[in-house]
């Protein structure tokens, strides 16, 4: 792993902004790719790392990914994410003072960098934020934010799961297709909801077996443990946790004919989506796919959607991979590279 000023060096980000919570024994990592859209929108990760450099890491390639999901979904947001690499997660009490410590150093920015939540971070940590300064997305509903996305994103996927199924079968009918659910969180689980209420065929795994096997006995889905994710025979993979599952070494086992799912950065490198393509298996970007909960967001936070509003917009999320796919068929490109294509041109016309 390279060092923390080696990664900044080579970053082709904006800015790193980096500060150490002593009391939390925290790193906290704002990486700032770009405000060629607007201000630099994105969520904010609480996890425990190998190293802060891993973190870091992390948090580059996740700010990246959210220039692209912003570009590609049409919100005047650029791309950030922030990375607090604890020692352990915290508990309640330690919670706040890491939070309020963070959100000085959000304040401090004015307006550069807006955040919501993500892997391990909620509405009540967004509320915490929100006592110093109001570049905060998600707050909870009581206090006058749009609250948890998760339920939004996982909607968004719902309909991108149903274009692509449509791409590869014909029709967009769940009923008998399985998907696989890896990851059953914030989104993974109302993800599950949805399709189990269509009649997918529903196989569910996640790294704590106690919840996979809750849920899918709730479901009446099949719980399948985590190292038998990738193989296992499916119509869809729908990744819903961590990043970078498919990889060189996994794509060649990989049991479905269709990707589609809400984590950010599925694929460990570019070069895995030629991979994926010459395998056969259809992909869905994931940033277009996951950008469910930043439309929820600025929908009902910046433009007052209501909820028929924010329904076109999530189904829109289908209509944009059916178009993907569509371009890179005539192209004969990956879909990754249609969708990036996309996205680039959304940047190019801000930047002239
Ligand atoms: N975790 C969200 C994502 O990756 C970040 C987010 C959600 C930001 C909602 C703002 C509002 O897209």
């Amino acid at each position: 792993m390279a060092s923390l000023e080696g990664l900044i060096e080579a970053w082709d980000g904006e800015e790193v902004v980096v500060s150490f919570d002593e009391s939390a024994g925290a790193w906290i990592f704002i990486c700032i790719h770009s405000t060629a859209l607007g201000p630099a929108g994105g969520g904010t990760r609480l996890k425990v790392y190998g190293s802060p450099a891993e973190g870091l890491a992390d948090g580059m390639r996740l700010a990246g990914g959210m220039t692209m999901k912003m570009a590609a979904a049409g919100i005047p947001f650029g791309g950030a994410k922030a990375v607090l690499a604890v020692r352990e997660l915290p508990d309640e009490a330690a919670r706040r003072p890491l939070f309020l410590r963070y959100a000085d150093t959000i304040a401090s920015l004015q307006g550069t960098f807006w955040t919501g939540p993500d892997m391990n971070t909620s509405s009540s940590d967004m509320d915490t934020i929100a006592e110093r300064c109001s570049y905060v997305f998600s707050r909870s509903e009581e206090l006058g934010g749009s609250g948890n996305p998760g339920p939004f994103t996982a909607r968004g996927v719902y309909h991108g799961i149903r274009a692509s199924v449509e791409r590869i079968f014909g029709s967009a009918e769940l009923d008998g297709r399985s998907v696989l659910v890896q990851g059953v969180g914030s989104v993974g689980a109302p993800l599950a909801g949805l399709l189990a209420a269509d009649g997918a065929t529903l196989l569910i795994t996640d790294v704590d077996a106690e919840r996979a096997r809750t849920l899918a006995d709730g479901l009446g889905a099949k719980a399948v443990p985590p190292e038998d994710a990738i193989a296992t025979e499916c119509d869809v993979y729908a990744p819903c946790a961590v990043g970078a599952t498919l990889r060189e070494e996994t794509i060649p086992s990989l049991g479905a004919r269709i990707v589609a799912g809400s984590a950010n950065n599925q694929l460990a490198e570019a070069a895995d989506a030629e991979r994926l393509r010459e395998a056969g298996v259809l992909y869905a970007p994931d940033y277009v796919i996951n950008a469910g909960g930043v439309l929820y967001g600025f929908g009902r936070e910046v433009l007052g959607w209501n909820a028929e509003q924010i329904e076109g917009a999530l189904s829109g999320i289908g209509g944009s991979l059916t178009g993907i796919y569509e371009q890179a068929d005539a192209t004969g490109t990956t879909t990754l590279a249609a969708a990036d294509e996309l996205a680039a041109a959304r940047l190019a016309q801000a930047s002239a």
